[in-house]
This record gives C-alpha cells, sequence and structure tokens, in this order.
C-alpha cells in the first residue's frame, strides 16, 4: 500500500560521536501502510537514525515530526507510547515465561480488583497469534520455541501496543528462507492495517520483493530515496550505496591445491550431528551447505575445541590431534571466526587493536615479549585490508556498526596466520561491498596455502566461492561435489536431506 498520509518525518537530522558524524542532514519519511526499506554499508548510520527515532540517542540537530506533531528528543518510553516500536536485534525475550506473558510483557490486562485477567490473557493472546499466523498454545514457554518465534513474538508485542511504525533491523539475519516467507507475510497484513514498516536489510532480494520505497545510505547521509518499481535493479541500488561498481563480486580464483590439511573422519555427537567425514586441502576454500540448524556450526565447534566429540578423529597434516579446547585447536593451527559475533568472538568493551590481537597476546605473553610496534602495524594494514570503518584502533569494539565488529572478529583470526581457518557465515550482517572483499580475502588466504572452510546458508555464496561443497541435514552428511559440476538445485537438494526442493516448501 502507498500513498497514505505520512506518520513520521524527519528534515536535517544529524548527529555526531567522538570522530564520525553519524548522521548528515537526513531527511527521511514514510506513510502509513508503507514498507519503507533503508540501506547502506555497514556504518553508514542506519541503525543509529533508528535510534533517534526510537529514542535511545539524541540527535545533534534536525526536526522530527510524529503525526504532524514535533517531538523533542523523546525518551523510548515517550516513543514507545507515540506508536513506535523497534524489534532490535538482540531480542527482549524472556525465555522462562510462557508466550502470553512475553506478549503482554509491561502491560498484562488487570481485572477491576487488579490481579491479572488470565482468562482475557490468554484468549487475546490466542487473537493475537492468529495474526501472526502461529499454530501455537499461549501457554507455551518460550525457550522452547526458535529465534524466528521470538521475532514473531516481539513483533505481536508491538502491534498490542498499538504501533504506528515498527523498526525492524536486520530482521532476518538468522531466519531460514521459509521463516523469511512467514515475516513477509506477517508485515503485509500489518501493511494492511495501516502499520508503516521500516526495514534495514542488507539483503537486495528481500528489499526488492518487501519495499515499496527504498532509501540508500552511504557515510551518513541519505544519496536517494525511490519508488520499488519496475526499474529498480540490484546493480542500481549497489551503484548507489558504495558509489562504485563491483567488478567480479566472487573474486573467485582457482588456487594450486595442495596436500590434505584437515581430515575429520566419522565425528559423532550424539544427538546432534552423526558420522561426519571430510578432508580439506591446502589453497582449497570448502564450502559446508545446509539450512540453519543442520549441524553444520556444531561440527566446527567440537572440531574446534568448544564441545566434545562422543567419537571421530581429527587430523591436522597427518598427524592426530586431542582438540580438547580452543587452545589446543589454536596451537594444532586451527582458526574460527564464529557466527555469533557478540557472543564468542569478541570483548566488545575493549577497543578495535587489543581484540584483533587477543590471540596474539596469549601466544607471545608464554614467551614474555609484546611486540608491540609490530602489532600496531599489523593491526594498521588489516585495518585496511578489510576497510574497517573506525576513527581509530583505538575505538571501543561496542561502538562500531555491526558489520564492521564482523571485520574485528576477521583480523583477530588472519594475525594468527592458522593452517586451517573456518569462517561460520562470515558475511551475515555484511554490506555487499565488504561482501565482496570478504570474498577476495578467502581467496588470498587460499593462495597463501591456508585450507579454507565456509560455512554459509546462502547459496550463490556458497557456489560462488568454495572449490568443493558438503551438505548437510539433520546432522548428517548428505552429499560432496565440486562447485564447477553442480548447481544451485543439486546443493539445494542436498541441504534438505535429499528431498527435491519442491517438496519442502
Ligand atoms: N554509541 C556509539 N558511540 C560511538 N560511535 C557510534 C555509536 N553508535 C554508532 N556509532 C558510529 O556511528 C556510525 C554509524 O553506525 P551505525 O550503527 O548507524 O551503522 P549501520 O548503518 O547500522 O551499519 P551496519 O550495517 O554495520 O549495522 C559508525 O561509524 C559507528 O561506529
Ligand atoms: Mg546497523
Amino acid at each position: 500500500m502507498i500513498g497514505g498520509e505520512t506518520v513520521l518525518e524527519v528534515k536535517g537530522i544529524s548527529k555526531y560521536f567522538p570522530g564520525v558524524q553519524a548522521l548528515k542532514d537526513i531527511d527521511l519519511d514514510i506513510k502509513r501502510g508503507e514498507v519503507h526499506a533503508v540501506i547502506g554499508e555497514n556504518g553508514a548510520g542506519k541503525s543509529t537514525l533508528m535510534k533517534v527515532l526510537t529514542g535511545v540517542y539524541q540527535k545533534d540537530k534536525g526536526e522530527y515530526l510524529f503525526e504532524g506533531l514535533p517531538v523533542e528528543n523523546p525518551t523510548v518510553q515517550q516513543t514507545i507510547k507515540m506508536g513506535l516500536s523497534c524489534i532490535y536485534q538482540e531480542l527482549t525475550i524472556v525465555p522462562l515465561l510462557d508466550v502470553a506473558r512475553n506478549l503482554y510483557l509491561g502491560s498484562l490486562p488487570l481485572k477491576k480488583s487488579g490481579i491479572i485477567d488470565y482468562k482475557k490473557l490468554y484468549s487475546d493472546s490466542r487473537e493475537v497469534l492468529k495474526m501472526l499466523g502461529m499454530d501455537l498454545s499461549p501457554a507455551t514457554i518460550m525457550r522452547y520455541l526458535s529465534v524466528a518465534s521470538h521475532q514473531m513474538i516481539e513483533i505481536g508485542r508491538a502491534v498490542i501496543r498499538n504501533a504506528k511504525v515498527i523498526i525492524m533491523d536486520e530482521p532476518t539475519s538468522s531466519l531460514t528462507t521459509r521463516e523469511t516467507q512467514i515475516l513477509f507475510r506477517v508485515i503485509r497484513s500489518l501493511t494492511e492495517k495501516g502499520i508503516a514498516v521500516f526495514y534495514i536489510s542488507h539483503k537486495l532480494e528481500e528489499l526488492t520483493e518487501i519495499a515499496d520505497r527504498i532509501s540508500v545510505f552511504r557515510d551518513g547521509q541519505k544519496v536517494a530515496t525511490f519508488n520499488n518499481d519496475e526499474e529498480v535493479t540490484h546493480e542500481k541500488i549497489i551503484g548507489l550505496m558504495i558509489g562504485r561498481k563491483i567488478e567480479n563480486y566472487f573474486n573467485k580464483q582457482q588456487c594450486r591445491i595442495g596436500d590434505v590439511v584437515l581430515e575429520a573422519k566419522h565425528l559423532t555427537r550424539a544427538g546432534v550431528f552423526e558420522d561426519v567425514s571430510f578432508s580439506v586441502r591446502s589453497g582449497e576454500v570448502f564450502g559446508f551447505f545446509g539450512l540453519i540448524g543442520a549441524g553444520r556450526s556444531e561440527v566446527m565447534r567440537a572440531i574446534f575445541g568448544i564441545d566434545k566429540l562422543d567419537s571421530g578423529e581429527i587430523y591436522i597434516n597427518g598427524i592426530k590431534q586431542r582438540c580438547t579446547s580452543p587452545k589446543k585447536a589454536i596451537r594444532a593451527g586451527i582458526g574460527l571466526v564464529p557466527e555469533d559475533r557478540r557472543g564468542q568472538g569478541l570483548i566488545l568493551k575493549l577497543d578495535v587493536k587489543t581484540n584483533e590481537t587477543l590471540i596474539k597476546i596469549t601466544e607471545i605473553n608464554t614467551l614474555g615479549i609484546i611486540d608491540r610496534a609490530g602489532e600496531e602495524e599489523a593491526a594498521l594494514k588489516l585495518k585496511e585490508q578489510l576497510d574497517i570503518k573506525t576513527p581509530s584502533l583505538r575505538k571501543i569494539v561496542g561502538e562500531l556498526s555491526g558489520g564492521n565488529q564482523q571485520k574485528v572478529v576477521m583480523s583477530k583470526w588472519l594475525m594468527m596466520n592458522p593452517r586451517v581457518l573456518v569462517f561460520d557465515e562470515p558475511t551475515r550482517g555484511i554490506d555487499v561491498g565488504a561482501k565482496s572483499e570478504i570474498y577476495r580475502l578467502i581467496n588470498g588466504l587460499a593462495a597463501r596455502g591456508v585450507a579454507v572452510v565456509v560455512i554459509s546458508s546462502e547459496l550463490p555464496e556458497i557456489l560462488g566461492i568454495s572449490d568443493r561443497i558438503i551438505t548437510m541435514h539433520e546432522g548428517r552428511v548428505t552429499g560432496e561435489m565440486e562447485s564447477s559440476k553442480t548447481d544451485s538445485r543439486e546443493v539445494m537438494r542436498g541441504a534438505l536431506g535429499g528431498r527435491r526442493e519442491a517438496d519442502a516448501v
């Protein structure tokens, strides 16, 4: 739906953080029932603008109008009351409470006597679940549900609070293709009710599918807003985002494939994965494809010594390893760039350089010397190679944009010169320009003789960068193929457990 009246409008909004002009003179508006998509490179200012709207940050200057009325530096509580809801990446679900109580968190229906009206709570909740297309009892405890369902409950909560504008900041980054389609159905039913949705994502296919209008941000400025009509192409959006064209997107080159570096034999962890065997050669990019929950990350966590194996053997250069802890795995030459960068890869309160050199420091400390100058130089080089947008290496990592945090995790591992480097969803939440850089880096590692393993849920990505691919489904290997001799159908079939694509949807 498009052409409704304007609900929210900002004019000339600017926001400065020490060292960065995060927003410069932003004009933006959203209409009733509209999906307005916002896209831009990592650090372009998308999340910052949304946080100004919701009152998390205060603007330095500019006008903010909600339903035509000026809003002066509101608090988060005030913006919720006004009708603004944000579905954050870090969800605010209480896992031990049931669905109904999570939906009505902070606004439980009460009887006149002041006690909770359970009858109303559960019958209202059932209505909301129906609207969300969720076939679920409102008495289900949240912790038993998937991330996708958690997100739906957050959306339900926004609807209950009578939100007029709902902000979704990278809502699909941990959703499967099917879950994304369900989310889109819910978004459409919201817009039919007249609710407006700001939709932030790095996935171009999604934007062009769901958006009515698209705004492109670059370096804190809005470079364009346009209707999402037939004339909009991905090239156009990418061109606006990065101000140049990307040639040779995947940067795939054939590297010299050498001896087997990592060999995994019959790895099993009861109830998680079973009888997983594969080998990766020096100079090879080995892709692990599967849907979320297939057990790919779990296999890598076990190889890296985070989780225990029940049986199976791991060899590095033909020598059997007992990787019973990450420390031992690192010593054996294995690196893992994890998927959950906030939880596993970074210390958010420390600065960029310290994070990058974390592993190195523990290594060098045992010898008693730290080569500070060498470290600084290496860190600066990586900042440039990966185009990490930070005013300095001293900036606290928690203050970088999501995608730039991901790049810091990566530098950390590149610093230790591993023999095997595992990337778990390396480009999740990363913009297209930086994606291409990361592919170049992966290829560069392979060219230097590193055995590279990449876990990905994105089909074009896995086909574009790997030499060989194995597919997993429900904890088992379902296929192994050479990328040059396969196609997306065959790979998808493996991920679906050998079934044909059509049967699964
Ligand atoms: N709390 C903060 N303190 C200091 N700087 C910040 C803070 N929040 C954001 N920034 C800076 O503002 C700029 C814009 O960041 P923002 O998070 O808005 O980017 P983004 O467009 O959402 O990027 P991404 O796609 O990576 O999520 C970045 O340079 C970031 O480092
Ligand atoms: Mg962001």
